[in-house]
């Protein structure tokens, strides 16, 4: 792409880049902090690909300095990252000064580089130290004070907050198919984690506002675009159940004041953990809304007894359709199909009452090695510019979509695939921690910098 469309110019458009704190800081036994969930999860045997962990990561609680000169350098004006609930709270709930510290510091250094801040409160490192995590309806309560501790030492420096990154993630890939922390399998469970996520973002949405009133506040969800494999009604039906359960379970409770109602009889025994008023609280109404869009995803008719229990079965991307020999994947083996941004940003906005749309990840796994001194990440520049034309049009028909944030600024530890996928712009080498802006980086540079 040699040229932004004129609609995505930075002039009007917010870009930036992304990170979580688990995934780059390192530093996890220093400045007090205490354990979180995925410190426990990687230290499990056989949870991580490549048996790795965050104890290192990208370095970036020492390094983040020059990680934000290096924003600076690419010519993004907002940065996204996470805190780490871990790094800033004691586990007797007091305030962890040194880790508040942290943040400022690196608030401090954007401010210098007049880069704007958007931070996340829970990107999945849940401190270990909350008893049963999300199936205790009291972590809800416990996030809702550590929101308003953000809130008292740093919210006058946060424009704009989300509650919480990608909640099915958390629910349902950590409490159900158990790839995530904390690692369980029950699908009784993950449902009422997902209830107590947005129970968590609710309350936090209410400890922040009552303290700051003037913060653009939301949340940060994965939209699920399913297909069925065949056009067979049991197919159809599992790629229903499928987006049910990854837009409903989130959708519902923040906009409709309802439980997603096809899920209430999965719930069995934790359907009580839904109390009379939970979905006033829910239901706060929100400053924008954050979409991270990577695929979609391909269902059939649940062919196993514990798929029969979600409603559908996965079909990974190069078994669907295994004759479209067009079809592209990335590293990670997710299908690249732009057109899904499209198709899963209408599907919401023609169904529920959105606020403003920040796309807050979009960004490809693309393993290209550094070969004398540079990375030709091609794979990453095209997905990019695809998506990019995507949001564009949206925008041209009428999408309030306000800003774009690549994933990632960094190479990082990609949870249960510990280092072994990429989706940094900037190559880090894990061994000496040196950074190499990627083709993407230069590319992504070109189009800001030209418009500046
Ligand atoms: C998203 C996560 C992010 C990263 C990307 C690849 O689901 O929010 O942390 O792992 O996927």
């Amino acid at each position: 792409m040699k040229k932004l469309p004129q609609n995505l110019s930075p002039k009007h458009f917010e870009w930036g880049c992304a990170t979580s704190s688990f995934q780059i800081e390192g530093g996890n036994f220093e400045g007090g902090r205490v354990a979180s969930i995925w410190d426990d999860f990687c230290a499990q045997p056989g949870r991580i690909k490549d048996a790795s962990d965050g104890t290192v990561a990208c370095d970036h609680f020492h390094r983040y300095a020059d990680d934000v000169k290096l924003i600076a350098d690419l010519g993004f004006k907002h940065y996204r990252f996470s805190i780490a609930w871990a790094r800033v709270v004691n586990a007797d709930n007091s305030v962890n000064m040194a880790g508040i510290d942290f943040y400022s510091r690196l608030l401090d250094e954007l401010e210098k580089h007049r880069i704007t801040p958007n931070a996340t409160l829970f990107h999945w490192d849940l401190p270990s130290h909350l008893e049963d995590g999300w199936l205790n309806r009291d972590t809800a309560y416990r996030f809702a004070d550590y929101a308003a501790l953000i809130a008292e030492h740093l919210g006058d420096r946060l424009p704009r907050v989300a509650t919480l990154n990608e909640p099915w993630c958390s629910a349902f890939l950590g409490y159900d198919l158990g790839v995530f922390a904390p690692g369980h399998t029950n699908r009784t469970s993950s449902l009422s984690a997902a209830h107590h996520l947005m129970l968590a973002h609710g309350l936090g949405i209410q400890a922040w506002r009552s303290r700051l009133s003037k913060t653009s506040l939301g949340i940060v969800l994965n939209p699920e675009l399913c297909d069925p494999l065949t056009s067979q009604p049991e197919d159809v039906q599992a790629a229903k159940m499928a987006e049910y359960e990854r837009n409903d379970s989130f959708l519902n409770p923040l906009f409709a004041r309802e439980w997603p109602s096809v899920l209430l009889d999965q719930m069995g025994s934790r359907l009580s953990d839904r109390q009379a008023g939970d979905l006033e609280i829910t239901a706060q109404p929100l400053d924008f809304i954050g979409l991270n869009y990577y695929t979609r995803s391909i269902a059939k008719a649940p062919s196993s007894p514990e798929d029969a229990k979600r409603g559908y079965t996965f079909v990974p991307p190069d078994a669907a359709d295994a004759t479209d020999t067009t079809k592209q994947l990335t590293d990670i083996g997710w299908e690249i199909y732009p057109e899904g941004l499209k198709r899963v940003v209408n599907n919401l906005t023609q169904n529920w009452p959105l606020p403003p749309i920040w796309i807050t990840e979009n960004g490809a796994a693309d393993n290209t090695p550094v070969v004398n001194g540079s990375c030709d990440d091609d794979l990453r520049c095209a997905y990019i510019e695809q998506h990019l034309n995507k949001m564009s049009a949206l925008i041209a028909e009428g999408t309030d979509i306000r800003g774009y944030y690549v994933w990632s600024l960094l190479d990082n530890f990609e949870w249960a695939h510990g280092y072994s996928q990429r989706f940094g712009i900037v190559h880090v080498d894990f061994e000496t921690q040196v950074r190499i802006q990627k083709k993407s980086a230069s590319m992504i540079k070109a189009l800001l910098i030209s418009r500046l």
